[in-house]
This record gives structure tokens, C-alpha cells and sequence, in this order.
């Protein structure tokens, strides 16, 4: 059978991971995929010719990424350069040309996922994109194709390896924020603008995506509820230790009566559950089906061999199902395209969680009882409350607190009260807690 000839789009750190693991595994690719599958033209502005095995095999190299998506010879487009415009433009003309599409662009899925499969769909052309989350960890298949059977009730991941590494380091290391981050910079893990890491835009992605394939509903990024973890304080991760939970950065989706909750912030899980226990750069998705139950993926979220592990994954599959009928693919969304839901976002203000926090209260009679008080008001109860001794001449004592489980919107109301006392100093400082159960 003819090689599928293939069309590279970057060829940075993930690109350079494509091409050598292509090179080294082509025999046993192409046994699984049972044709070879080749790369015959190339666009790069810039590369590493050093770190790239198998260069002389490429017909031919550009810094035009568009003359790569016309050529009319191209079979499948590989579109790894990041962000959200050229490549929007470079998927779409591809899909138009009648390319197949394998990307690992989380931000353009997240962002323009819709439009690009309704051109898909069009054009009877498959986009694969299982490198856009969790990095060489294959949930999109287990979710979309492994779990068919299930209703999933929710999911709750690991998914940003920058911003789990830097709470690693912190809990473990007592090493600073910014230090852990430059660390991650330099391990090729971070984002090209790491506030995409650290302010949970990277996580909010991965989380729109996994949201539409559990659950059967658009991509929606705009309503993803997006924190990240730079307010987390070293105190936080201790305190969080001393009451048996762990801080760790997570995407949820979970299915309610009233809605779909999406939201990505610091949570605090208890240290028992294995996911807890993820640390590192590495990520983890737990999945909970009605059938199946939980079931935990995890594995390598980012680095250049374990996202190129995802890519060819994603190209065997086009090149397995090539002379396959496009009504009988898997779905992009994992649902068939006019199947899809309506069900709305439920805003954060709706989401029902409960909460650790954190606050500075003057040392005298009565401050804790006001608080208690105004929990109480708002039927907020209290699960833990842990005090430290004041340090020595300080005024004021951190107070910690968990609490049950709480529509949002009167915890909210709560914490505003609480502040506005004159015994409470500072802001609240407010973490979600999980039990995952
Ligand atoms: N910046 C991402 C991370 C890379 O740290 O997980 C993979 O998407």
C-alpha cells in the first residue's frame, strides 16, 4: 500500500519528538497502522538540526506553513505550532484542501473547536487532537471510545504539569513560587507565556475539551471558570498537610440537575486518594462512570516524546480509518455531531463545594465565635478548625477552617462578611475542597 505522506506544521520541542520518534518506531507504526506513514514536506521558521534524527528523510523543508496545507500530495496535516492564530487559519485551509488533521493545540480546540469540526464535518475529513490534553496520557480515547457505555457523572484532573510541579516543590521543597517556575521554564514544560501555566488558562483548555467529550455538549472556554495558583501561599499547602489534604491544581466537570459545572482552581483532595499522590510534572485524570465507576488515568502531561507518543497515536488512527465511511468515525465530541446537548454552564456563583479557609483574627475572646456565627448563619457547617499559636509579640493568629459542602453564592456572602469584621485582617484566603468520592 502507498505511504501516507504526512505535513508537519513546527518543529519545536513536541515537532522534534514527532520526527524522531516517527524515525525510530517507523517499522512497528507502520506494522500497527499498515501503511508507513512518511514526512514529506515540513514548515519550521526555526529548528534544532541537532536534536532532530531522520531530517534527510523529509522531502523538503519551509518556513511557509502554508505552502505545506496546498500541497495537493499531503494526506494528513500535523499542526503543532501553538496558539490560536496562524493555525486556526493553517487547520481550516487544510481541512478545505480535504487534509485530515492531527493537532495538539489545546487553545485552538478550546477556542475554535466548534467551527473547525462543523468544517470538518463538511469535508468528511477527521481532526485528531489527543495530544491537546494531558500530553501523551490517551484520555480523550479512553473517554470517547473506552467508557462509551457509561453515563460519566464527572471528571477531576492534573492537567497542567507546570503549575502541579511548582505546588510539588513547594510542599515537599519549601521552595518559592517563582523559582519552581523558572525551573519548569527551563525543563521545556511551561507554556510559551507561562501565565497560561499558572493562571489556569492552560488547565481551562484541557478542561473545555474533556467537559464536551464526557458530557456530550459544544466547547464553551468562555464559560470555564478559571482560577489559577498563584495566590497559594507556602502556609496554605502546610496547613492543608497538617489536616490530612493535599493542594492540587483541578480541572472538574461534573454533571448536576441543575447544569454542567466547568471550573479550574486550587482545590484542596484528601492526601488518601491516589491522585493526591501525583506529583511532579506528571498529570491525572479521575473519571467516574455510573458502570464503570472511578477509573484514574495518568502518565506524562507534557516533553517532547510523551506529546509525540499522542500525535502518532492520532495518526495511525487517521490512517487506519482513511477508506473508512466519515459517518462512521468516532465522533469529534464523542457524540454524534446533531446529538449534542443543550445543557447550560452552571455559573460559579451555583457550584456546590466545600472549602478551607484561611484568615487572620485578632487574639481576643469572642473573634472565633463571630465567625462561627456568621457560618452559621448562612447554614455553612464546619468541618475542622485548626488555630496556631500567635508567633511571639504578633497580634494576630491564622485560623483555619473546613467546611461542608456550600452553594458558592453563601460562601461568597459569608467571606464578605467575615472580612468586614473589624477582628478579621486581610482578605479570606478561600481554597476549594474535594473529597472525590
Ligand atoms: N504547559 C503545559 C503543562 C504543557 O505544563 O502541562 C502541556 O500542555
Amino acid at each position: 500500500m502507498k505511504p501516507v505522506k504526512v505535513g508537519l506544521l513546527g518543529m519545536g520541542t513536541v515537532g522534534s519528538g514527532t520526527i524522531n520518534v516517527l524515525h525510530r518506531n517507523a517499522e512497528e507504526i507502520a506494522r500497527r497502522a499498515g501503511r508507513e506513514i512518511r514526512i514529506s514536506h515540513a514548515a519550521a521558521k526555526e529548528y534544532n538540526a541537532e536534536k532532530i534524527h531522520g531530517l534527510d528523510k523529509i522531502d523538503k523543508i519551509t518556513d511557509d506553513a502554508f505552502e505545506v496545507v496546498n500541497n495537493p500530495d499531503i494526506d494528513i496535516v500535523i499542526e503543532l505550532i501553538g496558539g490560536y492564530s496562524p493555525a486556526r487559519e493553517l487547520v481550516l485551509k487544510a481541512i478545505e484542501n480535504d487534509k485530515h488533521v492531527v493537532t495538539a493545540n489545546k487553545a485552538l480546540i478550546a477556542k475554535h473547536g466548534n467551527e473547525i469540526f462543523t468544517a470538518a464535518q463538511k469535508k468528511g475529513v477527521m481532526v485528531a487532537f489527543e495530544a491537546a490534553v494531558a500530553g501523551g496520557i490517551p484520555i480523550i480515547k479512553a473517554i470517547r471510545e473506552g467508557l462509551a457505555a457509561n453515563q460519566i457523572l464527572w471528571l477531576a484532573g492534573i492537567i497542567n504539569g507546570t503549575g502541579n510541579f511548582i505546588l510539588t516543590e513547594m510542599r515537599e521543597e519549601g521552595r518559592t513560587f517563582d523559582d519552581v517556575l523558572k525551573e519548569a521554564q527551563a525543563l521545556g514544560y511551561a507554556e510559551a507565556d507561562p501565565t497560561f501555566d499558572v493562571e489556569g488558562i492552560d488547565a481551562a483548555h484541557k478542561l473545555t475539551i474533556l467537559g464536551s467529550i464526557a458530557f456530550g455538549i459544544p466547547l464553551q472556554f468562555d464559560k470555564t471558570y478559571t482560577e489559577g495558583i498563584t495566590t497559594i501561599e507556602r502556609q496554605d499547602v502546610f496547613y492543608a498537610d497538617q489536616l490530612g489534604y493535599r493542594i492540587k491544581h483541578l480541572g472538574i466537570a461534573r454533571k448536576t440537575d441543575k447544569g454542567i459545572e466547568l471550573r479550574v482552581h486550587p482545590t484542596l483532595i484528601p492526601e488518601r486518594r491516589l491522585i493526591a499522590n501525583v506529583n511532579g510534572v506528571m498529570n491525572a485524570v479521575l473519571v467516574k462512570g455510573d458502570a464503570v465507576g472511578p477509573t484514574l488515568y495518568y502518565g506524562a502531561g507534557a516533553g517532547a516524546e510523551p506529546t509525540a507518543s499522542a500525535v502518532i497515536a492520532d495518526v495511525v488512527d487517521v490512517a487506519r480509518v482513511l477508506t473508512t465511511d466519515p459517518n462512521n468515525r468516532v465522533p469529534h465530541l464523542a457524540f454524534q455531531p446533531n446529538k449534542l446537548s443543550d445543557m447550560s454552564i452552571l455559573p460559579m456563583e451555583e457550584v456546590v463545594t466545600a472549602y478551607y479557609l484561611r484568615m487572620q483574627a485578632i487574639d481576643r475572646p469572642g473573634v472565633l465565635a463571630d465567625v462561627t456565627r456568621i457560618l452559621g448563619a448562612a447554614g455553612i457547617s464546619i468541618e475542622a478548625i485548626l488555630q496556631k499559636e500567635p508567633d511571639e509579640g504578633a497580634s494576630h493568629v491564622p485560623v483555619i477552617i473546613l467546611t461542608q459542602r456550600v452553594r458558592e453564592k453563601f460562601m461568597n456572602k459569608a467571606i464578605k462578611e467575615i472580612e468586614a469584621l473589624d477582628s478579621i485582617n486581610d482578605k479570606i484566603m478561600r481554597i476549594r475542597l474535594e473529597t472525590l468520592t
